[in-house]
């Protein structure tokens, strides 16, 4: 990223039930939150679908077949050009966790293709964000980070 970050302007964090009816809720509190920036209709719906693509992640893959907890976390940066800011959403659980993390960004590469998934939730969160980390371990649970300049 040619912008370095500067110094926290805002953050929230919140837990919810990894249960698909908190999807709509995560997006919601993540376009709220994103809501007192000069955002772009196209911004802001390609940060909703980059969250819904983690979260759904999570529920689907990290807690597959259980119900475990996920937390958001999203933080607004200032830029040290003073024009810009760097949003940056969180998106972790403690679920059962990926042990090949490239394996698992590699566009099409599902281990659920019986539940009709495409393989392409981390390519969507790439293409949509600036910026994707992705730390995890097997039993660890997963954390994606994701970075976009606004
Ligand atoms: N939070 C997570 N916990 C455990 N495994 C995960 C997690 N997120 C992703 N994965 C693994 O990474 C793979 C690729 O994820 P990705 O989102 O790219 O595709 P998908 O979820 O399988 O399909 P799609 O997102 O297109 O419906 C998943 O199939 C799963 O094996
Ligand atoms: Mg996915």
């Amino acid at each position: 990223m040619s912008n370095k970050i500067h110094s926290i302007l805002n953050e929230v964090k919140l837990d919810f039930l990894g249960i698909s009816q908190n999807e709509s809720f995560a997006r919601g509190v993540v376009a709220n939150f994103v809501s007192q920036c000069d955002v772009t209709i196209e911004q802001l719906s390609d940060i909703k679908t980059a969250v819904s693509e983690a979260v759904t992640n999570a529920i689907v893959h990290g807690y597959k077949g259980t119900t475990g907890m996920v937390t958001l976390a999203c933080r607004l940066y200032s830029s040290n050009d003073r024009f810009t800011k760097t949003l940056e959403i969180a998106i972790s659980d403690n679920g059962i966790g990926i042990s090949n993390v490239e394996k698992a960004r590699e566009p099409l590469f599902t281990t659920q293709p019986e539940m009709e998934r495409s393989g392409m939730g981390f390519t969507v969160m790439e293409t949509f964000m600036d910026d994707v980390t992705v730390r995890s371990a097997p039993k660890c649970g997963c954390i994606v980070t994701m970075r976009k300049t606004l």
